[in-house]
């Protein structure tokens, strides 16, 4: 028995917006913007929602696996930028898909979030609690982001992408490792509601982001080809096994970093940053459904997921496609 994803699915919002068009708001360049990151272009809510966008991605598994809405028992949404506090964005995506049956709650590990939520749901299904689950990572980060910084606003987009995971007889995931250190927590963070009631003063609140570039960048390159390995050694794989790294896509200098140490090439690297910028949670789910799309993803390739971000958080998990 194994657990497999069998259906993906992605929805981006209409809005592009493009380096050009960024340049006109803070004083950057297309040239600055590609060379550091590799981002060109993103995608930019005007009036889509966490769960709109996951809704429409869930939407797109479901029928990619030949599924519908009823018979999924559980769904997980990964996200750090939810419309409601309460209730949560997997339960309103629940009720719109029409998912009745299924248990629903959010996850928020930010960039990671999809990968612990698919770690997550991997774990009921493992455990016979459940036959399958839909996880979807749906972000709206433009709402998060502070537009005169231009530290982070030429690194950010929105989107969402799900995949539904089966328990099977074929070969699915075959292991992971997941990982926190809530005592780098400040390099990346964004605050929320604050306590505010009639017996304190005005609270100090910045509900944007923030964040220290360099020691994102110098802890991705560390931490994950590191997890890679150790995700590797456990299912008694070798990087040159991997028939594709679908990692978190944050910078393109992050990922040639990430192929530098693991000494694979980059080919086996694929990127859609370029196109969508870092979605968070949304990432992996994104460039899994565009690979398996484009007729990428064929049967018994073996594949590694690898997601990083605030927390920190970071995690890999090999599977079999
Ligand atoms: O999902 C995980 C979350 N985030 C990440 O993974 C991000 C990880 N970090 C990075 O990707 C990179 O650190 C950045 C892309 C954010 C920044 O690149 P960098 O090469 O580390 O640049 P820097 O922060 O060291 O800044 C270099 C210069 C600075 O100017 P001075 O002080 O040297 O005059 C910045 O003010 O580049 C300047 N700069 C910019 N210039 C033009 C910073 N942002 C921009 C910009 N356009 N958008």
């Amino acid at each position: 028995m194994s657990v497999k994803i069998i259906g993906t699915g992605s929805a981006l919002p209409q809005k592009e917006i493009t380096n050009e068009d960024l340049a006109q708001l803070v004083e950057t360049s297309d040239e600055w913007v590609r060379e550091r990151t590799g981002i060109g272009s993103r995608h930019i809510s005007t009036g889509e929602t966490v769960v709109s966008l996951a809704v429409r991605a869930c939407e797109k598994a479901l029928e990619n696996a030949g599924k519908t809405a009823s018979e999924v028992e559980m769904l997980l949404v990964a996200t750090c930028t939810p419309e409601r506090g309460i209730p949560c964005a997997a339960c309103q995506v629940q009720s719109q898909l029409g998912a009745a049956d299924a248990v629903a709650f959010d996850l928020n590990a930010a960039c990671a979030g999809f990968l612990f939520a698919l770690h997550t749901a991997w774990a009921y299904i493992e455990a016979g609690i459940y036959e399958n689950a839909l996880i979807a990572g749906s972000e709206v980060l433009s709402k998060i982001i502070d537009w005169t910084d231009r530290g982070t606003c030429v690194l950010f987009g929105d989107g969402a992408g799900a995949v539904l995971l089966e328990r099977s007889n074929m070969p699915g995931i075959l292991g992971f490792v997941q990982h926190s250190d809530g005592t780098k927590g400040e390099v990346l963070k964004c605050d929320s509601r604050q306590l505010k009631n009639p017996y304190i003063s005005e609270p100090i609140n910045f509900p944007y982001v923030q964040m220290d570039g360099r020691e994102v960048f110098a802890f991705a390159v560390r931490q994950v080809p590191a997890c890679i390995t150790e995700t590797l050694q456990k299912v008694q794989l070798t990087p040159g096994d991997v028939d594709l790294f679908v990692l978190h896509q944050a910078n393109k200098r992050i990922i040639e970093g990430i192929s530098k140490r693991l000494s694979v090439e980059m080919e086996k690297f694929p990127m859609n940053l370029d196109r969508v910028g870092n979605m968070s949670s949304a990432a992996i789910p994104v460039l899994l459904d565009e690979l398996n799309r484009e007729g990428r993803l064929r049967e018994g390739m073996t594949l590694v997921l690898s997601g990083f971000g605030a927390g920190l958080t970071y995690g890999a998990c090999a599977l079999r496609w």
